[in-house]
Order: structure tokens, then sequence, then C-alpha cells
């Protein structure tokens, strides 16, 4: 998880952030590889993709569709965890136990899984998927 999260962290250096200033970002493995995101802002705001959605995208769009563990890095002292709508979007191609390593720029790192972020996705139901 060392190397996924020193690679979320060079990520970061790519992010497009003019308007927040928050600059994110995250790697998956998956498929025995590991696919850096970072978030990309737009003028018209609602167009921001974050940087563990880039990141999920870049795996499956390889043909690597389970994702075996996500770090994230953000700037400040204490780390973020990924936001709804990326839960939602790693329960398309993660099971609950994922990890998900959480880490920033004072160093403080936060260890937990997608089933403790998101208890209930959202599905179409039995064979929905
Ligand atoms: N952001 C992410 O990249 N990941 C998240 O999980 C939540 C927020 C980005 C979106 C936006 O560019 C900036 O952080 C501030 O919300």
């Amino acid at each position: 998880m060392d190397g996924l999260a020193e690679l979320a962290r060079q990520a970061a250096e790519s992010a497009w952030a003019p308007y927040s200033g928050f600059r994110v970002g995250a790697a998956v493995r998956a498929g025995g590889r590991d696919f850096p995101g970072c978030n990309v802002e737009n003028a018209s705001y609602g167009l921001t993709i974050c940087a563990e959605r880039v990141a999920t995208f870049a795996a499956v769009s390889a043909g690597a569709r389970r994702l075996q563990a996500l770090a994230l890095f953000t700037p400040g002292e204490e780390p973020s965890l990924p936001c709804g709508a990326c839960l939602q979007v790693l329960a398309e191609f993660a099971d609950p136990a994922l990890p998900i390593r959480a880490a920033c720029a004072s160093g403080r790192v936060v260890d937990t899984t997608l089933g403790s972020l998101l208890t209930t996705p959202f599905t179409l139901g039995k064979g929905g998927r």
C-alpha cells in the first residue's frame, strides 16, 4: 500500500484545481497494475471530476475492472476520505473489503475499507450488476 500512496502523492502534482486550490491525487491497484488519477476542475464547476474517479476510470478503460486497493492524497493537516459519489463508483468495481488508505501532506494516514465508508451502495436490485 505504501507504493500506491506514493503514486497518489505524485498524481496530486498533476491536479488541475485552480478554483478550489485543493489538489488531490489517487491511485488504484487493479489487475496487478497501478493507475494514478488527479482531480480535474472546470470553469463550469459542476463538471469537475474527483481524483478517485479519474483513477478508477483509467483502470476500467485499460480492462482492469476489479479494484484491489485505493490510495488517496490530499493537502492539509488531516486526511480526507473519498466523497459519496466516488464511493458509489468504487462499489461498482470493488468488494466492500477494498482497502483504502487516505494520506495527507502532514504525513497523517487513515486506513479503512470501502464497506465501512459506504454501507449501502445503490444497486439495481437482484442481478442488476
Ligand atoms: N475532490 C476529489 O478529488 N476527491 C474527493 O473525494 C472529493 C473532492 C476534489 C474535487 C474538487 O476539485 C476539490 O476536491 C474540492 O472539492
